[in-house]
Formats: structure tokens, sequence, C-alpha cells
């Protein structure tokens, strides 16, 4: 397919809502409002902003620059900003991230399709050891999440192959409101509970004895987490953007949306723990155990707002979780539709199937197929450990070297400033940043997540 013919997003709206959606995912759910109500409430608060702000940002920004300017597939892009010089391997690094990362987060976006029909059924109720019990079965069951996980994979082939604009772009521009008009619902349900204030304050209090050298860390790793940097997706989507895009401007929206997804699904889990006096946790735990019951118990005296809320509550996680699953699938469906020279169809194929063999196996690694681990981690864990804790910043790390200090400059701020046309304003900061402190950072991060520092 030649330049001129390559898809592209029709609108800024929708190339703003596409990219976020992408962003957007469990993580802003099940980590950020924990790690903040953790790690010093409002102090951490501010710690992330500044981790988004000196690494996020500017690392969303280089593989905005790489994706657009080659307007190719991820390896593709890095491949052609080499000149094919070894750098090449870290676009294919970031595609194999991103096609190994799909099918397990298939699997947990599954999962929130199975707890959105029991909360509908009317499945979802009896108490604290209930739900503990139903999480345990459910998960470790050999058929059912893998269902979920055929389904929500077949949701989102269907919407890529219908392609960038009327598939994806189309998409993002209904599930991105809707998510954030069932967040706002349910924050306002749950700042209304009595006793709701107290999580706010937990939530918000900042307590800067809490920050230590690991709460930073921490803050940085989530940053990068959240924005989905070097796992393909932000390059790929970039690769549909247009020359007129504003790349730092546009970067910061998204970051923003982000950031305000984060916040909300604070304001809507700890008002509704602390109405009942329960300490969220995070990870899965958090959204499949503790708060369904939480739901229950809090609005208890009506039952049919507490059914409604969890119902809702669901609703947003599945749709988080399918427009990052959207973003995934696309990284490896544009891999193979441009480097196989095969159809968009045929791409997507490959990887529905692909990923949802990846995915069974690692929901299966965790009931059935419990042989299929390595060490004390299930298959399920491994992948999640080694896209997310060594690709993942390994990645982040050499992009912002091969941006920083392969690529010549011009070419950059050319990109940057869409060839003159714009101010390009923090250009020299954008610059500096992403040559000294975004890798000094992203390898502090990662040595500390193995515990080397
Ligand atoms: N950014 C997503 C989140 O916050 C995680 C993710 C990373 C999703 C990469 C897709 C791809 O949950």
């Amino acid at each position: 397919m030649s330049q001129t013919e390559r898809a592209s997003f029709g609108s800024k709206l929708g190339m703003i809502l596409a990219t976020a959606g992408g962003a957007v995912g469990l993580g802003n759910v099940w980590r950020f409002s924990y790690m903040t109500g953790d790690n010093g409430g409002a102090a951490f608060i501010c710690i992330y902003i500044v981790s988004v702000l000196l690494l996020g940002l500017p690392c969303m920004i280089c593989e905005f620059i790489i994706g657009r300017h080659a307007a190719s597939n991820t390896a593709r892009a890095y491949t052609k900003l080499s000149n094919g010089t070894a750098w090449k391997w870290v676009g294919y690094l970031g595609v194999l991230t991103g096609f190994l990362i799909t099918g397990y987060y298939g699997v947990v976006s599954g999962w929130c399709l199975e707890y959105l029909y029991a909360s509908a059924t009317g499945a979802m109720k009896g108490g604290p050891e209930y739900f503990a019990d139903y999480f345990k079965e459910f998960s470790a069951n050999p058929w059912r999440p893998v269902l979920w996980l055929a389904l929500i994979l077949g949701v989102a082939h269907y919407v890529i192959i219908h392609g960038v604009r009327n598939g994806i772009e189309r998409a993002s521009k209904i599930l991105m409101p809707l998510l954030f008009v069932l967040l706002l619902i349910i924050v306002v349900a749950a700042c209304m509970l009595p006793g709701a204030t107290d999580g706010l304050l937990f939530l918000f209090r900042p307590d800067f004895s809490k920050l230590t050298s690991d709460v930073f860390l921490a803050a940085l790793g989530q940053s990068f987490y959240s924005l989905s940097i070097a796992m393909g997706c932000i390059c790929t989507y970039a690769s549909y953007f247009s020359r007129q895009t504003n790349l730092a401007s546009s970067a910061i929206q998204i970051s923003v949306i982000d950031f305000l997804v984060a916040i909300l699904a604070g304001m809507m889990i700890f008002p509704a723990a602390a109405s009942v006096g329960v300490r969220p946790d995070s990870g899965p735990s958090l959204i499949f155990i503790t708060l369904p019951n939480v739901f229950e118990q809090a609005f208890s005296s009506v039952p049919v707002v507490g059914y409604m809320v969890a119902v809702m509550f669901f609703m947003l996680l599945g749709l988080a979780a399918l427009t990052s699953l959207i973003s995934l699938h696309e990284v490896s469906t544009a891999f193979f539709q441009e480097e196989m020279h095969i159809t968009r169809n045929r791409a997507a194929w490959i990887v529905t199937l692909s990923c949802g063999v990846i995915g069974a196996f690692c929901s299966l690694s965790l009931g059935k197929l419990d042989v299929l681990s390595i060490g004390d981690k299930s298959l399920f864990d491994l992948f999640d450990f080694v896209t997310g804790q060594i690709f993942l910043p390994i990645g982040g790390f050499l992009t912002c070297l091969f941006l920083g200090w392969y690529v010549p400059k011009k070419l950059v701020k050319d990109e940057y400033t869409n060839w003159g046309t714009q101010r390009g304003s923090l250009f020299g900061v954008f610059y500096f940043l992403i040559r000294f402190v975004c890798p000094t950072a992203i390898l502090a991060v990662f040595l500390h997540q193995l515990g080397i520092i």
C-alpha cells in the first residue's frame, strides 16, 4: 500500500479519543487509585503528575514522532528511521510486547464481561466469602473464561476489520464518552453514601511522610504503564495521524484524559469502600472480589441502586479494557498486514486466532493447566511480568536513546514543529528530557523492579 493510500484518522477528536482509549485501561482503575491511597494520597498524585510530565509525555511524543514520520507499523517505523541498523529491533520488540500482551489482557477483559453478565443477571449477591470463592472458581474454570476471551477478542476483531476510521475511530467516539458518563454516574452515587468524605479524604489528603524512594519509582512505573508506552500502541496509532496534528498538545490532551479517568476511578472506589469500612486493595482482587462486595453492602438499603452501580461498573471496565485491547490488536494487525503483504482482514484473523490461543493457555494456567508454570509464576503472571516489567522498560529506554542520540535532531524537530509551521515551544526541554532524564529514570525503575537498587 503506498503512503498516500494509507489509512488515517478522520478528525482530531476521533484521533484523541482513540489514542486515549488505548491508554485508558484497567490500570487506571485497579492500580492508580490503590497506589494513591496507599502512598500518601495527594502527595502521590503530585509526584505522579510530575512523572507524567517528565517521563510519560516525552516518551509518548517520541512514539508519536517515530510513528507519524514513518507512517507504517511499529517494526517498520523503527527500521525506516534507523536505516536498517540494529535499532530496528527496538521496533520489533514493541510489536512483540504488544502481541504478547494481547492474549493475557484479553483474558482479564473477558473476566469483566463475565462479571457484567453475572451482575446483570443478579448472580452477584452473597457477601465477602461468596465473592472470593466466585472469583477463584471462575478464573480456574477451564472453559468459561476462555469463552469470554473469545467473545471480547471477537468484538475487537470486528472493530479492527472495519479499518481505522470506520472501525477504531468510530468505536472510540461511542465508547469513550459512554465510559465517562458511566464513571461520573458511579462517582456521584459513591460520593453520596454516608461516610464517603472519609474515603475522599484518604485519597486526597497529602501525607508526605509516606513518600519514600519506592513511591517515586512506583509513580514513574505507573505513568509509563498507564500511558501504554513501549507496547507499540502509541506508535501504531501515531502512524495514522495527519501532518497537521500538533504532537505535543495531543500528547498533553491524551495524558489529561488518562489522568482524569484514574482520579475519577479513585473517587468512585474510595468513598464506596469507606462507607462500609473496607480497605481497598489492588489488582484483580480489587475489582473482582472487593468491589462487588463493597457495592452490595454500600447500597444495601436500596438494592436496586447497588445492582445498577455494579452493572455500570463492570460495563465501564469492559469498555476501558476493550478500547485498550483494540489498540493492542491493531499493533500486530498493522504489522502482519504490511510485512506479509496481506489484507487487513487476514492479518486480523492471524492476530485474533494466535492471541486467542495464547490467552487460552494463560487462562488455563490459572486452573487446569497449572503445570504451565515456571518457578512460582503461572503462565499468566509470567506474561505480565516479562512484558510489563522487562520488555516495557527496555523498549522505552531504547526508544529515548534512539530518538535522542541516533535520529538526526533536525528530523525530530521537524516532526515536533510540523515542519516549522508550529512554534514548537519547549522543544529544547523535550529534547533534553529524552536524551538525559528519561533514560536515567527508566533505568532506575527497571533496576528497582528487579530488586537491583
Ligand atoms: N494503559 C493501559 C492501562 O492503564 C494498559 C495497557 C498497556 C493497555 C498497553 C494496552 C496496552 O490499563
